[in-house]
Order: C-alpha cells, then sequence, then structure tokens
C-alpha cells in the first residue's frame, strides 16, 4: 500500500458537520465538514491515551476527544485541555497529524502523507463526471481483497468473457481483439472493441431486459470497451454501446488495508435519463461487481507477487503489466507502507502528515511515523 498519493475515500454528502470515521491504509481518520465548507482529515487517535476522536463532538470548528475533552483544530494542533484550565500553555507535543483534503468531482481526496505540494501527483482530471449530458448512479462495495488485486480486475480484458459471460463479452469468442494502449506517467488506458453474445441481444438486453434494438437475427455490434487506472486506486470503465449510448464507471478503490478494498462507484449513461432507469443501470453495475467478487475474493496470493516474473504475463494481460510497472516507481520513490501500520498491541504508528516537515515541530510527535515498506515490488 502507498502514502503519497490522493484518494477519494468518501462522497461528498457522507461528510457532514459531525465527525466520522474513515479507515485508510490500516490507519483511522476522523473527517468532518468545518463551518467554511472545508473538509478536515486528522489521525483518529488522540495522542493522550489513544481515544477515538470521531466518538466525539464538534465544537467551534474542534473536534474533541471523546475521553478527556482534548479539542483538536483542523491543523491537528491541540487548543484547549480541559483538565489544565483555561489559559494554560499547551505543549507543542500535544497534536495529531492533520491530512490535506480536497474535494472535486463529488469525492472526498485525502492524501496521506507528508511530501510537499508541489511533489504530490495531481488528482486525476475526473472532469467527465461533472457532465450534466449524464445520468448518475452510485454505490458501494466491500472486498476481502487487496487493492491492487481490485484495480488489476478493473481493468483486465481477458477475464471479461469468463466472469461476465454474457453481460460483457462472449465465452464463446474469448480471445481478446487488437487493442490500444496509452500510458502516462501514473496511469494507462486500453482501448478495444469487444463482442457480445447475438443472443441475448447484447448489452442492451442485459441493462433494460423489456427493449430491444436489435432484431434476433441481427448480428449484435462491438462495444467500444476503454479500461484505464490511474494509480493507485482509481479505475475507469467506458462502453459505447452502438444504438444506445455511453455508460462510464468510476470507481475509487480504498485500501482500507492490506485484505480490505471498499470500492465506491458512480455510473453514468447518456441514454435512458429518466430516475426509473437508475434502478435497472444500479442492478447491472451491482451484479458484475458480485461477478468479479467471487473470482478476487479468491486469488492466491491474495497480494501482487514482489517479483514481476512471481506470474505469467501474456499480451492480453499489458494492462497488468503497466500497473506493476508504475508500482515499481511509487515503491522507488520509498512511498510504500507496511500493511499493519497498527503496529503491535502496545504501540501504534502513523502517516506522517505535512505537518512533520515543518520547522519547530520536527520533535512535536508522540506516536511514530509508520515505517516505509517493503523495497521491491
Ligand atoms: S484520550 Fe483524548 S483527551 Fe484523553
Ligand atoms: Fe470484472
Amino acid at each position: 500500500m502507498f502514502k503519497n498519493f490522493w484518494y477519494a475515500i468518501a462522497f461528498s454528502e457522507e461528510i457532514t458537520e459531525a465527525p466520522s470515521k474513515h479507515r485508510l491504509l490500516a490507519q483511522d481518520l476522523v473527517l468532518w465538514r468545518a463551518s467554511n465548507g472545508q473538509v478536515r482529515a486528522l489521525s483518529n487517535t488522540c495522542i493522550h491515551r489513544g481515544g477515538s476522536l470521531s466518538q466525539g463532538k464538534v465544537e467551534d470548528d474542534n473536534i474533541t476527544c471523546p475521553y478527556h475533552g482534548w479539542g483538536f483544530g483542523g491543523d491537528g494542533a491541540c487548543t484547549i485541555i480541559p483538565a489544565n484550565g483555561r489559559g494554560k500553555p499547551i505543549s507543542k507535543r500535544a497534536r495529531v497529524d492533520s491530512y490535506p483534503v480536497e474535494e472535486r468531482y463529488g469525492w472526498i481526496w485525502v492524501f496521506p502523507g507528508d511530501i510537499p505540494e508541489e511533489e504530490r501527483v495531481p488528482i486525476p482530471d475526473l472532469s467527465f463526471m461533472d457532465d450534466p449530458e449524464y445520468r448518475s448512479v452510485s454505490g458501494e462495495w466491500t472486498w476481502n481483497a487487496n487493492y491492487e488485486r481490485v484495480v488489476e480486475n478493473g481493468t483486465d480484458q481477458s477475464h471479461t468473457p469468463f466472469v461476465h459471460g454474457g453481460v460483457f463479452g462472449d465465452p464463446k469468442a474469448p480471445p481478446v481483439e487488437e487493442f490500444e494502449i496509452e500510458v502516462g506517467e501514473w496511469w494507462a488506458r486500453l482501448t478495444v472493441e469487444q463482442f457480445s453474445p447475438n443472443k441475448p441481444a447484447g448489452k442492451l438486453t442485459q441493462l433494460f431486459p423489456k427493449s430491444r434494438a436489435y432484431k434476433e437475427d441481427e448480428p449484435t455490434p462491438p462495444v467500444l470497451v476503454k479500461t484505464a487506472f490511474f494509480f493507485p486506486s482509481i479505475v475507469m470503465i467506458d462502453l459505447t454501446i452502438p444504438k444506445l449510448g455511453r455508460q462510464v464507471i468510476w470507481d475509487t478503490n480504498i485500501p482500507v488495508d492490506e485484505h480490505t478494498t471498499l470500492t465506491k462507484w458512480k455510473g453514468y449513461r447518456n441514454f435512458y435519463k429518466t430516475p426509473w432507469a437508475d434502478r435497472i443501470a444500479k442492478k447491472m453495475i451491482v451484479k458484475v461487481f458480485a461477478q468479479d467478487d467471487r473470482v478476487v475474493n479468491e486469488i492466491a496470493p491474495e497480494l501482487i507477487p514482489t517479483e514481476l516474473n512471481g506470474e505469467l504475463h501474456l499480451r492480453s494481460d499489458q494492462m497488468s503489466l503497466e500497473f506493476r510497472k508504475i508500482k515499481q516507481k511509487a515503491v522507488d520513490l520509498g512511498y510504500s507502507v507496511l500493511g499493519t501500520s497498527e503496529g503491535t498491541q502496545s504501540t501504534k504508528t502513523i502517516i506522517a502528515s505535512p505537518y512533520r516537515r515543518e520547522e519547530g515541530l520536527e520533535n512535536s510527535w508522540i506516536l511514530p511515523a509508520t515505517p516505509e515498506g517493503s523495497t521491491s515490488l
């Protein structure tokens, strides 16, 4: 798992003035919306006696620990220690890590890391998600699997006829058609034409069983499929369906810990935009998740092998290879973190926030920083 990347960890509407707990990279965060509308993200562990801040209350834009009432501002610095009485100086060491937050595309993005802004990989441009021409549905899916296996699955073309036969792809025609791959610094995108079985009449029947765009004997034209990942955790599946329109699914695959992934997805379509079709669109997307879940949850080893040759790769696995190559860049930058940031039963580590680099705050941290993880893929 990797620190020092932006992660979309919640839908905008989930974050209110009431604190909520969110687990990311095996660490709990507390999020709340301040009175100016900005979202705050702090380490959830109070540095006094380890109270869970998300159980506390937000008062005057400070989060108050439920245990002894210490208050922490949005920057993580303690502002009040009730047992000391008002007006007493507060130690600089009374602070918790506070992480950068952005709100974009209907998601709350948190940056669990400490590198300066100019070194951060920017949030990908997903402005498509703000396009009013599309109607959207959204939902969640929890996997008992490592997020990298989930992300790879999202861009894996050759599994579709087998895992999703009838919805995507034809099990009787499994070869992957000629495809194109574009690779960016932190992303890759595949474009391919996907044939579906003629009977039933391709995706349309699956999406909207009561309507038929094709006659029984008319061959179903291919669907233009684009799949992409934006390292580490965003996946896009973009389908242009002849005679119907376009459906694009975006998902953020949140590494809750090494063994658990929480996917928050949004599905967009530019056809059948009336609310009655939402239920059908959602049902189809959930069905696809359920089909993948059965397979992905049982993959062994659970984590991607540390060596490229730990698995056999074919031409049709090129997206997985691109993912692994990009992942190696993150490893080389020293961004990997141990999957068990909880430490031992009597110690706890915290992913360092940018405040740890501020002058004068070097020695202000009660809880040690989470150590770097493995040094190779
Ligand atoms: S544990 Fe948070 S104030 Fe004591
Ligand atoms: Fe799949």
